[in-house]
């Protein structure tokens, strides 16, 4: 309920100058994004990679609804790239995109150039780029812009989110490529998602099933014990070697599972959002744990 509420609020203009007007928001936000500038994505990248850690990097912003606002965000990544290539990570640095910041609702084609762009600066330095996956009205827009990028770009990985019915069938047509797999994170109507915990985690286990089985690269996108455990008895089933799938999970949370795994020799890649747009992105992740909201409204507090 609370958690429906605050995925509405997500997206309400009111709610967003509201909440983006408090002061304290700005200390419990940094727990969740990396900074404001390129810089400070740069510093996080360092601190992480230093750690034994790999990153994939996120320019916050999404619904973009005018053109120039689009190349600004794709000039954003450009720049952005330009900063890390010296530092010579290749793809223990990638960056995420969401293609609703590059003009997706304006113009799918404008959003396909736009990542264009965005890929072939990757490639210049040597590493690649993951589409995120926003709601279900744009599935089949990201599927399209994905299949036409990796014509050039053939290591371009895409999000799938278990909580939708047609993710399955979407996991066997991409299960010889990078798929990033997560449970999903936007209010869905029960016409196309699983609507509870318990079912949208059985079928993120068969969606696991067919990546971990197929040809591709899995990227396990959770912070969830019980599936990182799957992830490592399929592995086992499916003769993967550590190096053959990666885990994902978001910057400042779980950090500690985020070590021990690196630790223990698997590949964990934190997804590192930066930039001011931040307010989608920090309201999506109070809504995956009410304490988060406790965390928040005590801040609010002064304590
Ligand atoms: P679940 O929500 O069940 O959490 C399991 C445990 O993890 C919790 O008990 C808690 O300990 C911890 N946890 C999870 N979320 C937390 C939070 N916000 N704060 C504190 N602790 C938390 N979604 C999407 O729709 N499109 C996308 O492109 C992406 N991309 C993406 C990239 C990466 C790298 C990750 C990890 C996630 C995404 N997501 C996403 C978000 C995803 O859909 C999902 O909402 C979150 O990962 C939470 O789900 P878990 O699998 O972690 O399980």
């Amino acid at each position: 309920m609370l958690g429906s509420l605050l995925l509405a609020a997500s997206r309400n203009p009111l709610a967003r100058r509201a909440v983006s007007g408090l002061p304290p928001t700005r200390r419990v936000v940094d727990r969740f994004v990396a900074g404001e500038s390129a810089a400070d994505a740069v510093a996080a990248v360092r601190r992480l990679t230093d750690a034994g850690l790999t990153v994939t990097i996120d320019h916050l912003g999404e619904e973009i609804r005018d053109t120039e606002a689009a190349a600004v965000t794709a000039k954003a990544y450009v720049s952005l790239l330009d900063a890390l290539a010296p530092l010579g990570l290749g793809r223990r640095a990638e960056v995420s995109v969401k293609l609703s910041a590059v003009g997706q609702a304006l113009d799918e084609s404008l959003a396909l150039e736009h990542a264009r762009r965005i890929c072939a600066a990757a490639r210049d330095c040597g590493t690649t780029v993951t589409l995120d996956m926003e709601d279900h009205t744009t599935v089949d827009s990201t599927l399209s812009v994905l299949r036409a990028l990796r014509e050039d770009f053939p290591d371009t990985g895409v999000a799938i989110q278990a909580y939708l019915f047609r993710s399955e069938e979407d996991c066997r047509d991409l299960s010889g490529s990078r798929v990033r797999l997560v449970k999903g994170a936007y209010r869905e109507p029960a016409s196309v998602a699983h609507q509870s915990k318990a079912e949208v985690d059985r079928a993120y286990v068969r969606c696991l099933r067919i990546l971990m089985a197929g040809t591709g690269y899995p990227m396990v996108g959770t912070h969830d014990d019980r599936l990182i455990a799957i992830t490592e008895t399929l592995a086992d089933r499916y003769g993967r070697s550590q190096d053959s799938y990666e885990y994902q999970m978001l910057y400042g949370i779980r950090t500690d599972k985020q070590e021990a795994l690196a630790g223990a020799g698997a590949t964990v890649r934190v997804y590192v959002p930066y930039g001011d747009d931040w307010y989608g992105y920090f309201m999506r992740r109070l809504a995956e744990r009410p304490a988060n909201v406790a965390f928040f409204l005590r801040s609010l507090r002064g304590k």
